[in-house]
């Protein structure tokens, strides 16, 4: 009796592909949680309609057709684009984003890095430092610095309570139809974006990737922000046009930009981002999926989605792409 019962919440199959080099961490974790399952590793999948559960950030176009009896599909960061590009990806599997409070704690620590840079001129303190000159820049405070959160989820909420505890004026942004934050005024659609780029100097982008919110700041809508403007991005480089970025820098609309993700990565070598003056880059870090939370997190899902029980995170397809 005890037997069958274990029996029907321990998943066979569990494919764990593409952990970009934490397999081995995500695998123990798992088996911590289900001892018997057997865990593979992409691309040793054998078998593709074999499998229960799939893990994974990004997988080659095509493959998900194959895998034919998979119960469910986790992506291995809290975005879930990624995986929804593949034209084949099966929409009637439920697919889960991961709700880690951890990339809550990574996300508020970079993003307020950010800002903070910004606001109190870090970067130019590296450059002259370089050029050998001792030249204090005029102090603002927080509460004369208009700072944009473009994004209303659970990342862009941690990064909010961190900025406010600096007493910064804040704003935020959602896409149609998410529920505005009581704290700070909130813009909503298209419409609500451009108000809210106008008053604007430190846009922070940390929203999803989605039809609402893909290629939304064209030159168009980014020329709204006020000139001497910067923009941090760490959500998607498909939310902002590149070109565009680079033409407002060039053109001293816009003063800065630090970016943490971007159209193609690895960025190409030969991209503008790598050598511009007014450009930081870093290689999409804002928010690292830890292994060891991540994992847990997955396992205990796996459980609920055994038992029948419900599981926070899941995503409709149709509200993405
Ligand atoms: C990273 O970009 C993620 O989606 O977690």
């Amino acid at each position: 009796m005890c037997k069958s019962t274990h029996h029907q919440t321990e998943p066979s199959i569990v494919v764990l592909l593409e952990a970009e080099g934490f397999e081995d961490q995500w695998t123990t974790h798992l088996l911590n949680e289900h001892p018997d399952a057997e865990i593979r590793h992409w691309p040793d999948w054998g078998d593709m309609t074999e499998g229960d559960y799939l893990i994974a950030w990004k997988l080659p176009h095509g493959t998900l057709e194959k895998a034919t009896n998979l119960k469910a599909i986790f992506s291995v960061g809290a975005g879930v684009d990624q995986l929804l590009e593949d034209p084949g990806f099966p929409k009637h599997v439920p697919l889960v984003r991961l709700v880690d409070p951890t990339l809550n704690i990574g996300m508020a620590e970079f993003v307020s890095m950010g800002v903070l840079s910004f606001h109190r001129n870090f970067i130019d303190y590296l450059e002259y430092q370089k050029l050998g000159v001792w030249s204090p820049i005029a102090q603002v405070q927080p509460n004369n610095r208009a700072i944009g959160i473009m994004g209303l989820g659970q990342l862009a909420q941690s990064c909010i309570s961190s900025l406010t505890s600096y007493g910064f004026n804040l704003a935020a942004w959602g896409a149609p139809g998410t529920e505005p934050l009581e704290q700070i005024p909130c813009y909503e659609g298209k419409d609500g974006l451009a108000a809210f780029l106008a008053r604007t100097e430190i846009l922070v982008i940390i929203t999803p990737l989605n039809k609402h919110t893909q290629r939304i700041l064209d030159r168009e809508m980014l020329k709204n922000l006020p000139r001497g403007a910067s923009i941090l991005n760490v959500a998607r480089g498909a939310i902002l046009s590149e070109q565009a970025v680079y033409e407002l820098l060039n053109e001293k609309h816009i003063d800065r930009v630090w970016l943490d993700v971007f159209d193609k990565e690895p960025l190409p070598t030969n991209h503008w981002a790598w050598s511009h003056p007014r450009a930081i880059i870093t290689p999409h870090i804002a928010a690292a999926t830890l292994p060891g939370p991540a994992a847990t997190i997955v396992a205990k899902n796996i459980t609920r989605f055994e038992q029948g029980a419900a599981v926070e995170g899941i995503v409709d397809p149709d509200e993405v792409f």
